[in-house]
């Protein structure tokens, strides 16, 4: 009876090891950030077609609170937008990342694109006078969450110049308890 053959460590099993467990995350913010970015290019558009329209809602002076909000709904969110793609870029250059801070670096990047862009947004819906409305509020826990995405994104890359500084992250123990021993 034939058996199994034995795994092959190297190659692509090597290769798909290093990468797997980091492969949903980058997909993940790669497609974030492109959906998104094409949501808040969408809404430039918009902006493009309350200007060529003249419309009033948007352009009267008694309105230009609206029109700031707005045009900073559509600015933070393409940007935050870019700032995903560079993030789903990063993250395979650093895989000895801790995970546990990896993983909250990317709830929090995603908890900022969602929060900034939509309290600017909101904020701009109903005005009052100079005012904008109360979903600016939630714009400082957005601010928040990103300050703590960067902190810890620019924490994780100075494992690119020291590999060695960085505690290596449970997946990278557990590839390297995986790897079968050397025969002696
Ligand atoms: C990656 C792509 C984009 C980025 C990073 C971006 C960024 C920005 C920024 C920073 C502003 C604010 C400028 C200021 O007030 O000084 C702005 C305003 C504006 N953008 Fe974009 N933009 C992008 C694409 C687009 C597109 C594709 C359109 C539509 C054709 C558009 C339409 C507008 C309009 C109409 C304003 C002015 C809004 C106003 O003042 O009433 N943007 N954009």
């Amino acid at each position: 009876m034939r058996t199994n053959p034995e795994p092959d460590p190297t190659n692509a099993s090597q290769k798909r090891g290093r990468l797997d467990p980091l492969t949903p995350l980058i997909k993940r913010h790669l497609r974030f950030g492109w959906w998104s970015l094409l949501v808040f290019l969408t809404l430039g558009i918009v902006l493009e077609a309350l200007h060529g329209f003249k419309v009033g809602l948007y352009l009267n002076v008694s309105n230009e609170t609206r029109r700031l909000m707005w045009t900073l709904a559509h600015a933070h969110g393409t940007l935050l937008a870019l700032v995903h793609i560079a993030f789903g870029a990063t993250l395979h250059l650093i895989p000895s990342w801790n995970v546990r801070l990896r993983d909250l670096a990317s709830a929090s990047l995603v908890g900022a694109s969602t929060l900034i862009p939509a309290g600017f947004f909101l904020g701009g819906v109903v005005i009052y006078a100079g005012d904008p409305g109360l979903g600016i509020l939630l714009l400082p826990l957005g601010a928040v969450l990103l300050f703590v995405a960067v902190l810890l994104t620019a924490r994780g890359a100075e494992s690119l110049l020291n590999p060695d500084g960085v505690e290596p992250s449970t997946e990278a123990k557990g590839r390297d308890a995986a790897k079968p021993k050397a025969h002696r």
